[in-house]
């Protein structure tokens, strides 16, 4: 089997540690490294999970590192292919997750420009809060090609709006295909048009009012999560999303998938991080794959790509 090389997770919280679990699990990796800036976590959930290897039957090595504020341990990413940011904190009830930009912005900014320093070739994918804003970031802060810097959330805001639908009407979700563009947040743009249950419209299968509360629960999927975990917000669904984008890099296979990427033309949008769909491989972002709209999504699309603009401005100083 193919080897890829080396990934690493920044973050040994439940997001980045189920998210190194599912990327050891995949067994396509040389070597999966987990950091942490708390003593021990890395190391001890890496001991964890290696010695989960003869059992789930994977030949991946997991590292864990612990790493300071000042640098010290980020020698361990040294040639990761891909490095995915989970640093930052999680929202709690009640909080949005543009309550989260200062703090995070200062930990992403932080970690951004040691895994810039210790591993320059990388494909990195952000996860932090609040995203869209959080990749705008990481992509300054490295000063890699706008094309290497991806973030989390279509997948997962898609595959929650699968999962809804295939819920609502009684279906496997692998009969699902639905889709959400615009920001991780209040002007996410869950696409009813690109949203089919076996190959038939969404639309002609689910009555306006009904298709409605299913955006609007896609769009508060989250914060469902917190409200009900009261502690921290959801992790097997994001980990899901982050480890396939990472498995799309590796194996640099094409696959069309919403991400959080840069858009410099596509939909009449110019300059500006946000959740389209793209064509992922080895160098990234291939391509922006842009899809016909309707009038109504296009312009929520842009009013999103205005909205989340404004906010990337602003976290460039944090
Ligand atoms: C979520 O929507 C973690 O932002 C993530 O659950």
């Amino acid at each position: 089997m193919a080897r890829p090389g080396k990934v690493t997770v920044v973050g040994a919280g439940f997001y980045g540690s189920t998210t190194a679990q599912r990327l050891a699990e995949y067994d396509i990796f040389d070597e999966v490294v987990l950091t942490d800036i708390i003593e021990g976590r890395p190391e001890g959930l890496a001991l964890d999970l290696n010695q989960s290897r003869p059992i789930e039957d994977f030949e991946t090595r997991v590292t864990g590192q612990t790493t300071s504020a000042g640098g010290d341990g980020y020698q361990a990413i040294a040639g990761s292919g891909i490095v995915i940011i989970t640093a930052g904190l999680a929202r709690k009830p009640g909080m949005s997750r543009m309550d989260l930009i200062e703090t995070n912005a200062r930990i992403v900014r932080a970690v951004t420009e040691q895994v810039a320093e210790h591993a320059p070739d990388a494909v990195l994918i952000v996860v932090s809060n609040p995203l869209d804003e959080m990749t705008a970031l990481a992509a300054r802060v490295s000063g890699f090609p706008a094309t290497r810097v991806l973030g989390q959330a279509g997948m997962l805001d898609t595959a929650r709006f699968s999962n809804f639908v295939a819920g609502k009407l009684g279906v496997p979700v692998g009969s699902v295909r639905t889709l959400t563009l615009g920001s991780h947040g209040d002007t996410m743009v869950p696409v009813p048009s690109a949203c089919t249950v076996d190959g038939r419209p969404l639309t002609e299968l689910l009555p306006a009012a009904d298709l409605e509360d299913l955006v609007t629960r896609t769009r508060n999927g989250g914060a469902e999560v917190v409200d009900l975990l009261k502690t921290g917000s959801a992790y097997y669904a994001p980990s899901a999303a982050a480890a396939r984008m990472a498995r799309a890099v590796a194996e640099d296979t094409g696959a069309v998938l919403p991400v959080c990427a840069w858009v410099d033309g596509p939909y009449g949008i110019s300059g500006v991080y946000l959740g389209v769909e793209a064509e992922v491989g080895a160098a990234g972002v291939r391509r922006v794959v842009e899809r016909d709209l309707t009038d109504g999504e296009l312009a929520g699309l842009r009013a999103a790509a205005e909205a989340v603009r404004a906010k990337q401005a602003d976290v460039a100083g944090l």
